[in-house]
């Protein structure tokens, strides 16, 4: 058993963590992490109205007893969905941990914490990690230049970024971005994580709810196939490759209005690649991962791997390689 004062605070078995997913993060994804003694969040945003994320939420219930979280992905919009209602679902459902990310998540930590609620912030910098630290969260999760999503506008890697936040932060850290085996797990480990937080690997699982098609081609797909999009607009998000985030790129590149790019990254047509496995309806959210995603394992396969492969490399690799060492100084 991998122990840090991630599982014991959150009363979790293993120290990972999947992360809010926007069209994934359902219940059945949810609850086969849940199973399987690492954390799972249901996606609020997900659910069309608060009335239907309780009704999610209770879903998840019927298909594990094991503790889970909902994400609340609060981003800057003109046309903001009804957060505090989506908020109050998720007090009112009893739900005990919410992983918070989008922006400052200071409006919304009075609420949740009233409510014994464990918030664990995702923010892509170690300022915004502190700040998150300062106004109350419980832990943070920070996602390096690799991730799926938005990486924010800084590039930094999570090499870098995780050891350098750790040394700021007195919470615990979840390292995020590009982490999809053992050895992931345990680079973080040695840089100072208290967990990791994975989003394309567990896309990429029996019990993802996106259509096949879409997980056969995040295996098919190397570590090169991402596009980063929206960079002319400061609001970068990393998709796979594909016709359509091609060519918003391009567009990008001559320098754009959101207007022009529109009617190409809908929402909507995202969704149909998920739910059609039509690969190109849309633009699809993966991350630089795929290039260690071989396989589409059950989640407690995946899960019971990742944590056995990290303490036989614990113990194993590099341990002999401290002995080695040993056995050359002697
Ligand atoms: C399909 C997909 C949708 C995502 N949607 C959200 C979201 O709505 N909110 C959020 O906070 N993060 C979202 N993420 C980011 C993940 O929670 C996680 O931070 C990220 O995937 C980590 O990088 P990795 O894919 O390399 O593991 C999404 C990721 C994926 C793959």
């Amino acid at each position: 058993m991998l122990r840090t004062t991630f599982t014991e605070a959150f009363g979790i078995d293993h120290p990972i963590v999947q992360g809010g997913m926007m069209w994934v993060g359902r219940a059945e994804l949810v609850a086969a992490v849940a199973n399987s003694g690492a954390l799972g969040f249901l996606t609020a945003l997900t659910q069309p109205t608060p009335e239907d994320l309780v009704k999610e939420i209770a879903r998840t219930r019927e298909l594990t007893d094991k503790p889970f979280g909902v994400n609340l992905t609060i981003l800057p919009s003109i046309t903001p969905p009804p957060y505090a209602e989506y908020r109050q679902a998720i007090i009112d459902s009893g739900i005990k941990i919410v992983e918070t990310a989008g922006s400052n998540p200071v409006d919304h930590l009075p609420h949740l914490k009233d409510a014994g609620i464990k918030v664990i912030h995702k923010c892509t910098s170690v300022r915004h990690a502190v700040k998150a630290e300062l106004v109350g969260v419980d832990a943070v999760s920070i996602d390096g230049f690799e991730c799926a999503g938005h990486p924010g506008e800084d590039d930094v890697a999570g090499l870098i970024l995780i050891p350098a936040a750790t040394r700021e932060l007195t919470i615990p850290v979840i390292a995020s971005g590009g982490i999809a085996d053992a050895r992931g797990l345990v680079a973080a480990l040695a840089l100072g994580a208290d967990g990791v937080n994975m989003g394309t690997r567990f896309m990429c699982t029996a019990e993802s709810p996106v259509a096949q098609a879409v997980k056969e081609q995040i295996v098919a797909n190397t570590e090169r196939d991402t596009k980063l999009i929206f960079r002319s607009l400061k609001n970068t998000a990393r998709v796979a490759t594909n016709a359509v985030s091609t060519e918003v790129a391009e567009i990008e590149k001559g320098g754009c209005e959101f207007s022009d790019i529109q009617h190409l990254v809908s929402g909507a047509r995202g969704r149909t690649v998920f739910e059609k496995g039509d690969l190109d309806a849309g633009i699809w959210t993966a991350g630089q991962s795929q290039g260690l995603i071989h396989d589409i394992p059950t989640v407690a396969a995946l899960v019971s791997r990742m944590v056995t492969e990290a303490e036989a490399l614990i113990a194993g690799r590099l341990s002999e390689m401290t002995d080695m060492r040993v056995g050359a100084a002697s």
